[in-house]
């Protein structure tokens, strides 16, 4: 799948689905020359590089050859302080000040397989299935090597990208500023995609124009955040879900990231994604070398869909734990919404028996069992349990959930420490904070200095005897403030603060995974504020947000679906009116919305009417029977919440014999026309497919090409409608046996 020509010093990726092109410039720097569909692999594409008729002004590397300028070839691997004006790939500053760089071409390796990066989450794949292109360019005056990784997977248009940084040369060096990923593309003609919002609407799906100049999202708030994901979609302005070209870049990372577009002059785009130079400085002393994190690079033809379909396989074959990517996740119930910080064991015992007789498999135990912990004021740090309110220990608790059959998980917040609490008062030193200032808080608690190896190994020892006591089956990992006053007494250089709590908060998932392989783990920060690569390498399900109004969830996992897959999304069913909104919607319309991620619940079984419990032990049964499917299988957008009134998405089985379609409509529409038509997506043109248990049956192009007629719906004088009012769904089961 890497093809090097030597002669003409050109390195081509590509596996029938992607290509992938780069070659050694005259002045021996990288120059980008192609990414995009396949190509053929022996070609000689070096006259796409754009030696273009630079105005008399431009700069100019040789003397006898001013078309040749940095500021207007595209590169690979940007240097700055030599004639680029755009922002560059790295900013390295030596002993003396200067951060002028030049790195140039040296040697190349090609690996079979996809070398594991030092202490970070990456991508993985077997020999055979994945190969990997090292090359190695140095900066002759600083000393200083830059090694770029390139993975190739033979089933998937996906390259995966990373950089390390060695420091050959006699005197320490300034990491300022690297770029995981940078590559520039020969036009600007593309819109910008990425997932932001805030706490409560994470990952609405934004769009904007490219223009000249830059145009970023970002986070230095410590974790990837609520506001903006660690991903970012080019797309055409005719790229639809179904059809045209995109590209997509994500990170494999938790913490402070920059992610841009920069167009310039003559309307190339330069495409970034790395590390956030905000805050960020590493010192590099000599003979030691810093490894950035792995970013991802996707292309597809096929449109948003396309490209989401790439992304969700490469995550659930290449990244996500295989072992619970064949595990199918329990339905589970969370007592957070149901009881907050007010429970006993009297209370749980009851909620256990209820939350059984539903059909749930998993009970989750939330905050405030812990220290002495009755808001949130308390007791982080404090990893033992309160036994006012279980005066019988975890242990004795965990006994009773699993006698009554289901599984037991916890709350943890292992990053975190309350102003009252016994460990702040023991290690003071352990805090992140300045010393000199007055700290912030954030939702009352402190931050641990995850950078402090001794840290992370208390928490491993204090988590792993809970562990061990309560003989868990899941843990939930919060994380509820974003990081201010970065300053940690186990740090010589404060630059370095940001990344090395990021490498701490791995260390600590690595020993925790490695140790209790069975152990599920969900990430979660204040919902879902670190929703990313880097986490799901770990924790193979995140908590999608706080904001469980299946309204507005209808935009949340939509979004959320651009760039990650529904066996990553928690999404429960909640109490109404819902506790963030206050709005209420059907119980229906809450599961239809639900089914799509790991299913379950947060409300309190003993509020529930009869008849409304018979409808969730349904709700669990139906999901229960379409988990795999859900999990497995191939996920189609078909109307957008950010578009349209209506929302619907389906599932199909990789034999296609099997979907799921939602449908959904929150506002009622007055006079609506009788003949409405949904059109599908991913069936077999050919199979005749039953729905929802329906004698007649349709074939597959019928139902793509014609689409599936969707219910009557009240018009003001039908009331035999099959659909009337506000919060409208409608789940379709198609089969062909
Ligand atoms: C924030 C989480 O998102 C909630 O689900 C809950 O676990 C609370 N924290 C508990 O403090």
């Amino acid at each position: 799948m890497i093809h090097v020509n030597q002669e003409i010093k050109q390195f081509h990726l590509t596996n029938g689905k992607i290509s992938y092109i780069f070659h050694v410039m005259k002045n021996g720097q990288l120059g980008h020359l192609y990414m995009g569909s396949a190509l053929h692999k022996e070609g000689d594409y070096s006259h796409f590089q754009a030696y273009d008729n630079p105005s008399p002004y431009t700069t100019h590397v040789f003397e006898d050859d001013p078309s040749f300028s940095l500021e207007t070839v595209r590169q690979e691997f940007p240097v700055h302080g030599k004639g680029d004006f755009r922002e560059p790939a790295s900013i390295i500053v030596d002993e003396q000040g200067e951060f002028i760089s030049d790195y140039v071409f040296q040697s190349y390796e090609v690996v079979d397989g996809k070398p594991e990066l030092n202490g970070l989450p990456a991508a993985f794949g077997e020999k055979g299935s994945v190969q990997t292109l090292k090359v190695s360019l140095l900066d002759l005056t600083a000393n200083v090597g830059v090694d770029l990784y390139y993975s190739i997977f033979a089933d998937l248009p996906i390259i995966t990208r990373s950089v390390k940084v060695v420091n050959n040369g006699e005197q320490s060096v300034n990491i300022e500023r690297l770029m995981s990923t940078t590559f520039d593309l020969p036009d600007a003609d593309y819109e910008m995609l990425h997932l932001s919002g805030a706490w409560g609407r994470e990952r609405h799906i934004r769009k904007r124009n490219l223009e000249q100049g830059v145009q970023s999202i970002g986070s230095i708030r410590g974790s990837s955040s609520h506001h903006h994901n660690p991903f970012l979609v080019l797309k055409r302005q005719e790229t639809t879900e179904h059809h045209g070209e995109a590209i997509g870049v994500q990170f494999v990372y938790s913490g402070n990231f920059l992610a841009q577009a920069e167009v310039d002059h003559y309307e190339t785009t330069r495409i970034s994604m790395g590390i956030h130079p905000t805050g960020f400085q590493w010192k590099l002393e000599p003979e030691d070398s810093f490894q950035a994190p792995e970013s991802v690079i996707s292309y597809t033809k096929e449109g948003l869909n396309g490209l989401s379909h790439s992304l969700h396989d490469f995550q659930r074959h290449h990244l996500i734990s295989q072992k619970w990517m064949e595990r199918e996740r329990p339905v589970l119930i969370n007592n957070w919404e149901a009881t907050y910080f007010n429970f006993n064991e009297g209370k749980l015992d009851q909620f256990i028996v209820e939350a059984k007789e539903l059909g749930v498999e998993l009970f989750v135990l939330d905050d405030g069992w812990f220290g002495n912990r009755n808001d949130d004021t308390t007791s982080l740090g404090d990893w033992y349990v309160d036994r006012s309110k279980l005066p019988n220990g975890i242990g004795e608790l965990s006994k009773k959930v699993k006698a009554s059959g289901l599984q037991f998980g916890l709350w943890f917040e292992p990053e975190m420490v309350s102003p009252e609490s016994e460990l702040i008062k023991k290690h003071p030193e352990w805090v992140v904070g300045s010393a000199a200032r007055s700290n912030t808080l954030g939702r009352n608690q402190r931050v641990l200095d995850l950078a402090n190896p001794e840290v992370v190994h208390y928490l491993y020892e204090k988590i792993s005897a809970v562990i061990e006591e309560a003989d868990l089956d899941y843990i939930k990992w919060d994380m509820n403030r974003n990081i201010t006053e970065p300053y940690a007494m186990s740090l010589q250089n404060q630059g370095e603060f940001f990344h090395r709590y990021m490498l701490g908060v791995y260390e600590l998932y690595e020993r925790l995974t490695s140790s209790y392989p069975d152990l599920l783990f969900e990430s979660c920060a204040g919902g879902g504020g670190r929703f990313d690569l880097g986490m799901m390498y770990y924790a193979p399900q995140a908590w999608t947000s706080d904001d469980t109004d299946a309204v507005e969830r209808l935009k949340i996992q939509y979004g959320t679906s651009l760039g990650y897959p529904l066996s990553t999304m928690g999404s429960h069913v909640s109490a109404v009116p819902n506790h963030q909104t206050l709005r209420s919607t059907p119980l229906r319309f809450r599961g239809d919305v639900a089914y799509f991620g790991t299913f379950g619940y947060e409300l309190d079984p003993s509020q529930l009417k009869q008849e409304e419990k018979e409808e969730i032990k349904q709700q669990i049964r139906f999901f229960i029977k379409h988990r795999s499917l859900i999990q497995g299988g191939h996920f189609y957008r078909l109307k957008s919440p950010f578009i349209d009134s209506e929302t619907a998405w389906m599932v199909v089985s990789e034999d296609r014999k099997k979907a799921l379609v939602g449908w959904y409509q929150p506002m009622s529409m007055p006079n609506p026309p009788g003949n409405r038509v949904l059109k599908l997506k991913g069936l077999d043109e050919s199979f005749h497919y039953k729905v929802n248990g329906q004698m007649q049956l349709r074939y597959g192009n019928e139902l793509m090409e014609r689409g599936l007629a969707l219910p009557v719906e009240f018009n003001g004088a039908n009331h035999h409608a099959q659909t009337a009012g506000d919060c409208q769904s409608i789940i379709f089961e198609l089969r062909s046996d």
